[in-house]
């Protein structure tokens, strides 16, 4: 199963999603790969590693190869592992890679080549994207099965939604048939403030009826900044926050779909 984290809005809380999703999931027993996606790294930090620029081996040199046929380095040069929670981390250097890829002869499906022969040993790959919907975004929606869209009230935007969701119908017609829309996950969200209310009225009037949107919400909660900045997922830094519990209970939504 290959979930990809979209929302061409930063701050959205993809990053904190995907770390923290992979996170409750394998506390669950499940074997999870985390792909970040992003050359902007977060997703490696959060991870622990704190100079990614110093990676010997990243996203960026496995895309390269398989852009170039060459042959893939081996698994353990770019594997990053914590329990059973694994990662290929990014740095800069995979935005040389959205520009090659303009150039490339079915680049579109250049992160499948890396992930289809994977999915077998993972019961889910997660990966997170950059904010926009360029050809990084394009590769990780064509490689997966469904995407999760992340949703912040305070950032909330009708067009934005739109622009994504066309995207992913035009990714389904022309190159990955298979996928489909996990869910819109709502996070930040302070559920006492009106923005909220309104924000929420608004997803579920719009597209309640289309997509399905989780029961989980996200609290909006400091914990979230003090459990990155140690590099932390928030069930290991603060395990009865109602962050936490919001995570564990998306982990369980999402298995209780069936995978
Ligand atoms: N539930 C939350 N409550 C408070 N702050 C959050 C929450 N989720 C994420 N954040 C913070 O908001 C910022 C953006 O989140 P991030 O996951 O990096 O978004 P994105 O990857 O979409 O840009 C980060 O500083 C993160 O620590
Ligand atoms: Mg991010």
């Amino acid at each position: 199963m290959i979930i990809t984290v979209a929302n061409q809005k930063g701050g959205t809380g993809k990053t904190t999603t995907a770390y923290n999703l992979a996170y409750a999931l394998s506390h669950e027993g499940k074997r999870v790969l985390l792909v970040d996606f992003d050359p902007q790294g977060n997703l490696t930090l959060c991870f622990g590693i704190e100079q990614p620029d110093r990676l010997k081996v990243s996203m960026f040199h496995i895309m390269n190869a398989i852009m170039s046929d060459e042959l893939l380095p081996a698994p353990d040069q770019y594997l990053h592992s914590q329990g059973n929670i694994d990662l290929t981390p990014s740095n800069i250097e995979l935005s040389i890679i959205e520009i090659n890829l303009r150039d490339e002869m079915g680049g579109e499906k250049t992160l499948t080549t890396l992930l289809e022969p994977m999915k077998h040993q993972y019961d889910y790959i997660i990966i997170d994207t950059n904010p926009s919907l360029g050809l990084l975004t394009i590769n990780a929606l064509a490689a997966s099965d469904s995407v999760l869209i992340p949703v912040n009230p305070q950032l909330w935007s009708a067009t934005g939604l739109t622009q994504l969701l066309n995207i992913i119908i035009k990714v389904k017609k022309r190159i990955n048939p298979r996928i489909t829309i996990e869910g819109i996950l709502m996070t930040m969200c302070d559920t006492r403030t009106l923005l909220y209310k309104e924000a929420f009225r608004l997803v579920q009037d719009h597209y309640g009826e289309s997509i399905r949107i989780f029961e989980s919400q996200i609290p909006l909660s400091v914990k979230v900044g003090e459990a990155n900045f140690y590099s932390q997922s928030i069930m290991e830094f603060h395990p009865k926050s109602k962050v936490a519990l919001a995570y564990q209970g998306l982990a369980k939504e999402l298995m209780n779909h069936g995978y």
